[in-house]
């Protein structure tokens, strides 16, 4: 089992990086290998929207070539963005944008996975929730199945405020989704006699 952490902050190691390296330690303490991925040191072209991922390939051969190779493989996947004006940074949007390549036809290559998000903003209600549900609409068109932090609070995933390290009720947030998280991937992995309930 995987779960792969891709990290839109410009910065290698900002807010969003040490809240995602925070969640996928916990996700390890579940015996679940991780990968993590950041996208500050990446040159990944904007979609031109031509549409030839519909026969198969994209004309840009950028380093979203290993990204979707790790796309493929996890379980899990655990998006996290500053927050830019309310909505996930540009980087993380053009990554988004071209996994149109995994979804095309009838063939949904992320279909089953678990996606679950963390945003980090430099002030309260600064736009998370938004910057989240960016992520989960994502999520969605991928066919994926989205969660949040879950019981006994569960709200709409992980939020940060200010410096990620100092937001102790903010690293709860990731901390319970990340747990969340990993309990899912395994509870969707068994099959399914030896799911309770
Ligand atoms: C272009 C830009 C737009 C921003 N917009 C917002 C915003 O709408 N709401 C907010 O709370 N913080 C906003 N911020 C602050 C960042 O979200 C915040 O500093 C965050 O912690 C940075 O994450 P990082 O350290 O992972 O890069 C903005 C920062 C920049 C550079």
């Amino acid at each position: 089992m995987n779960v792969l952490g891709i990290c839109g902050s410009p910065h290698a190691d900002g807010n969003s990086a040490y809240a995602l390296r925070h969640a996928l330690a916990v996700v390890e303490s579940h015996g679940i290998e991780t990968t993590y991925i950041p996208l500050f040191d990446k040159s990944i072209r904007p979609c031109d929207g031509c549409f030839c991922c519909r026969k198969g390939e994209c004309i840009y051969n950028d380093d979203m070539l290993p990204i979707y190779e790790a796309l493929r493989l996890c379980d899990g996947l655990l998006l996290a963005s500053p927050v830019y004006l309310g909505m996930v940074t540009g980087q993380m949007k053009v990554m988004m944008d071209r996994t149109l390549l995994i979804r095309v036809g009838e063939n949904f290559g992320m279909s089953g996975k678990v996606g679950a998000g963390i945003a980090c903003g430099g002030f309260r209600n600064g736009g998370q929730e938004l910057t989240l549900l960016n992520m989960q609409t994502f999520f969605l068109q991928q066919n994926m199945h989205v969660i949040a932090d879950g019981p006994r609070f569960s709200h709409s995933g992980a939020t940060i405020v200010g410096r990620a390290g100092e937001d102790t009720v903010g690293l709860q947030t990731v901390e319970n989704l990340a747990h969340h998280l990993a309990e899912t991937v395994v509870k969707l992995r068994r099959p399914s006699a030896e799911r309770p309930g």
